[in-house]
């Protein structure tokens, strides 16, 4: 949810920052810009609706600067347009901004009552006037940018520059921002793998630092200007890890990822429920949004079975209205493959009011959530790039697993963890396997004008058919449901025609008697069927059924079973020309509520 980028060093600013927007792009795309301090002591400032490569296109790189911000944009107050997208100026002033401020229309109020006009839709605007009404009557820009973030509600990263002055100040309020410290210079990013080309040494800004970089040091105080010592850390990842490597597109590549990430996660996650000793619970929810939260329910079943726990799944935005029995008996686990999202942020907020142990599982380390909860755990999938979340929800699913079977562990039972552990390894040569003759392009050839898709499923596949269908509408554009299977003629069936797709997900042999009915069912009524799965079931199909997809699942078939599902998304949205890593109005890390 928007991506910023700063430079200051001995380099060329312009290029740098236009990479580093490309890297971060992911997390918004509806728009761009830079400002860079000019060595003629100007203000340069392009900011462009669309894509980077379309701000890229505007900039003068003959300008020299070796100070600048940048950003890329997802929308929320004011929609894309030239205007809207940041930097966001005024006099002197230039400010970048990840976030939302509450009290925007308060703040500009009280900015218009002074004479400020405001040119744009958006809270940032507000951010630039408010230093600038300082910074205006002589303030050093250090103390502007001080008294601006003690008036400002909500939250925010921002990085700020002022005209003929060599330096950037950040500052963070729960929204995410890293500085690589450099040999080159100081870069400012809202990821670490937008740093890690330039650098591995880093300080996470902490909400409610601030950060002043000059030519020659950079100090960090608190929001009233108390210092503090930078923690700098070294970050083990690899900057072609963000890389495309040969591949079309960031989501096959990483669907190509699959085997190896969960191998990773697994194997580092052994000892995953040693902190379980000595604890009681009483309830556990899993909380998460989107596919992170299809991947708590995913894994539900086992987590309820082998703890003897009752599970509530619960998606994080909703959490906060349903905390009635959450409690300090409670242990709510939630799942973020970014540690960003606003809505998990706030429901784990919830929870701890409610006095329960929190745990998160999440993809990144330092991110937002690990500062928050009590314990975290490591899913590896490795930077996760495509706004479609693919090997991250294959990661979650097998810790998740893994974490189930913990509980068992916990209760004396080894056995039982070791064979979930060796069963997700071997689920992950299956993968591998699948993956390398896979043809699923053929199926998103056939099935390209269908009109609408129903993914159903009963028990475990019930989730993973939602999975499938947030996966495919995501990026295709494609008005798609997951259901279960067995509610379809409680009404949904009345939508069945020749126009519908159905694709029929069965993992379990004491379901597929009750798919093959719903099969039955839509097919009378006209609706193509796909049907997946992990069982050896193609003959009881293959003659009331278009297409069988069968995947060797094993004993843990809810990670394989996504596969292909995912990959029917893929190419689907390929095959429309749509962009699949970047999906319109889409983002891949949502840190607004
Ligand atoms: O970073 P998170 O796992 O917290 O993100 C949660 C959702 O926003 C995310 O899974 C989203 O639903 C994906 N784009 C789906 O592919």
């Amino acid at each position: 949810m928007c991506g910023i980028f700063g430079y200051l060093g001995k380099s060329d600013a312009a290029p740098i920052l236009i990479k580093g927007l490309k890297k971060q792009e992911y997390r918004g795309y509806d728009s761009a810009g830079i400002a860079l301090n000019c060595d003629d002591n100007s203000l340069y400032v392009v900011k462009k609706a669309g894509r980077v490569s379309q701000l890229e296109r505007a900039v003068d790189f003959s300008v020299k600067s070796c100070c600048g911000i940048a950003h890329t944009r997802w929308a929320t107050h004011g929609k894309p347009s030239d205007e809207n997208s940041h930097p966001h100026t005024s006099g002197d002033i230039a400010v970048v901004h990840n976030g939302i401020i509450e009290n925007y229309q308060y703040l500009k109020d009280k900015l218009k009552n002074k004479g400020y006009k405001f040119n744009s839709d958006t809270d940032t605007e507000v951010i630039a006037k408010l230093i600038d009404s300082k910074y205006s009557s002589g303030t050093e820009l250090i103390d502007a940018v001080l008294y601006a973030v003690n008036k400002l509600e909500g939250s925010f990263a921002i990085a700020v520059i002022a005209r003929g002055v060599n330096e950037i100040i950040c500052a963070r309020k729960n929204s995410p921002l890293i500085v690589g410290f450099a040999k080159s210079g100081y870069y400012i990013a809202s990821d670490i793998p937008a740093l890690l080309e330039y650098t591995k040494k880093v300080h996470i800004l902490k909400s409610g630092e601030v950060l002043q970089i000059k030519e020659d040091r950079a100090e960090l105080t608190d929001f009233y200007g108390n210092k503090l010592k930078t923690e700098i850390k070294n970050i083990e990842a690899e900057s072609s890890d963000s890389e495309l490597s040969g591949f079309e597109s960031y989501m096959l590549k990483e669907i190509y990822e699959i085997p190896a990430s969960v191998n990773r996660t697994v194997t580092s996650n052994k000892d995953i429920t040693d902190f379980l000793k000595n604890k009681k619970f009483n309830h556990i929810y899993i909380i998460g949004c989107g596919t992170a939260y299809n991947a708590g329910r995913a894994a539900e079943s086992y987590i309820e079975n082998w703890s003897k726990i009752k599970v509530t799944s619960t998606l994080a935005s909703e959490f906060r209205y349903d905390t009635r029995l959450c409690d300090k008996n409670s242990l709510a686990v939630f799942i973020t493959q970014s540690g960003e999202t606003a809505d998990t942020l706030e429901a784990l907020k919830a929870a701890k009011e409610c006095g329960a142990y929190c745990l998160a599982i999440t993809n990144v380390e330092n991110s937002s959530i690990t500062h928050i909860a009590d314990k975290s755990l490591f899913t590896k999938a490795g930077p996760e790039i495509a706004v479609a979340s693919t090997k991250a929800y294959c990661c979650q699913v097998a810790l998740l697993t893994l974490f189930a079977a913990g509980f068992a562990k916990a209760g004396g039972n080894n056995e039982l963890f070791d064979e979930v552990c060796s069963e997700l390894l071997l689920e992950t040569n299956r993968i591998s396997e699948y993956l390398e003759k896979q043809n699923v392009s053929i199926l998103a050839e056939k099935y390209k004008d269908t009109k609408s898709v129903f993914f159903i499923g009963r028990g475990r596949d019930y989730p993973l058919a939602e999975e499938g269908s947030l996966k495919f509408k995501e990026i295709t554009y494609i008005s798609s449901e997951g259901y279960a299977a067995g509610e379809l003629k409680h009404g949904t069936i009345a939508l069945m025609d020749k126009n519908a797709l159905v694709v029929a997900i069965v993992t379990k042999s004491d379901m597929v008697d009750k798919i093959v009915n719903a099969v039955c069912e839509v097919r009378a009524r006209g609706a193509k069927v796909v049907v997946l799965s992990t069982l050896e079931v193609e003959a009881r199909f293959k003659d009331i059924s278009d297409d069988v997809i069968i995947v060797n699942g094993g004993k843990f078939p809810t990670i394989a079973a996504v596969v292909p599902l995912q990959l029917f998304a893929y190419y689907t949205a390929k095959i429309k020309g749509l962009d699949a890593d970047k999906p319109r109005n889409l983002a891949k890390s949502v840190t607004v509520e």
